[in-house]
């Protein structure tokens, strides 16, 4: 089957056919996947049922698999074969009741994977084994486009500043910056960032992830950030990524961000995720 890289008529995301990933990929067609991703930031590869260890197998193609940031109490993977690498993104619960995976159930606001730790993973890798029948769409933000569309005062006026990302496990929104860091995951990271493989500047903010711009007023770092987010969440840069099972989606963390939107809490929604590590985030020069 010849590999076939179909971009879709969005801000990102293309679509690749002529796959079967039960099987090992051949070098060259590992780096013209690669390639395809770092130009349009998302991937969809339809139709595969991947095991656990294919589909990790998959990810290792482009990068150490990554372990891991969830802290351990806040992790149930049932007994899927945890190793570290793999989490599950679902709203089902194991036998005795406990939610499985470590994310929370419904709708999640606009983030980046891991900007709140020195070294976020650069991929993202979700395979879908479970759907509910409407929602639970994932809405991902082209922040090349985003960073495009700031006005130039703003720009120069946010250029080599550093922004708070701050991220509580336990919370469906905003961490409250000002009860204190101590329990909290959190790191400042450039607001511009330089994409260390294509080049191109990136804005680095989510709703709900960044609290605080480095150097301004709370007041004013807040109208700030509310501004950025629109234009991070504008429908002009963002693709809304409609599920079917079997699907394989890959995205860049360091130039997008995503968001789900809400499904019914009684149908369950399963996918499978891993990650590639990355490294620190570069401020734009
Ligand atoms: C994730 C995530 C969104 C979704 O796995 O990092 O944000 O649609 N998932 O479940
Ligand atoms: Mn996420």
């Amino acid at each position: 089957m010849p590999l076939t890289i179909r971009p879709l008529p969005a801000a990102l995301g293309t679509e690749v056919a002529g796959l079967d990933l039960r099987r090992p990929l051949d070098a060259a067609a590992a780096a013209e996947l690669y390639a395809a991703w770092l130009d349009h930031i998302v991937l969809i590869v339809r139709d595969q049922e991947l095991t656990t260890e294919q589909q990790i197998r998959f990810a290792g193609n482009f990068g150490a698999v990554g372990e891991r940031a969830t802290p351990a109490h806040r992790r149930n993977e049932g007994d899927g074969g945890y190793d570290g690498t793999i989490m599950l993104v679902t709203n089902r619960r194991d036998g005795e009741g406990r939610p499985l995976g470590s994310l929370p159930d419904g709708e999640m606001w606009f983030h980046h994977d891991m900007s709140y730790r020195p070294e976020p993973h650069k991929m993202t890798l979700l395979h879908a084994l479970e759907l509910p029948s409407a929602g639970g769409n994932t809405k991902f933000a082209n922040l090349y486009a985003a960073y495009d569309a700031i006005p130039a005062g703003l720009k120069a006026k946010l250029a080599g500043r550093k922004v708070l990302q701050a991220y509580d496990f336990a919370l469906i929104g905003q961490v409250d910056i000002d009860a204190g860091l101590e329990d909290v995951q959190h790191h400042w990271q450039p607001i511009f960032v330089r994409h260390p493989e294509t080049g191109r500047t990136a804005l680095y903010v989510s709703r709900l992830i960044s609290g605080a711009i480095e150097g301004l007023e709370r007041a004013e770092s807040d109208d700030v950030l509310a501004r950025l987010f629109e234009i991070a969440e504008h429908p002009s840069v963002v693709y809304e990524h409609v599920w079917r099972v079997g699907d394989l989606v890959l995205w860049d963390n360091r130039c997008s961000c995503h968001a789900r939107t809400d499904f019914p809490r009684e149908e369950p929604r399963l996918l499978r995720r891993c990650t590639v590590e990355g490294g620190p985030m570069i401020a734009a020069g």
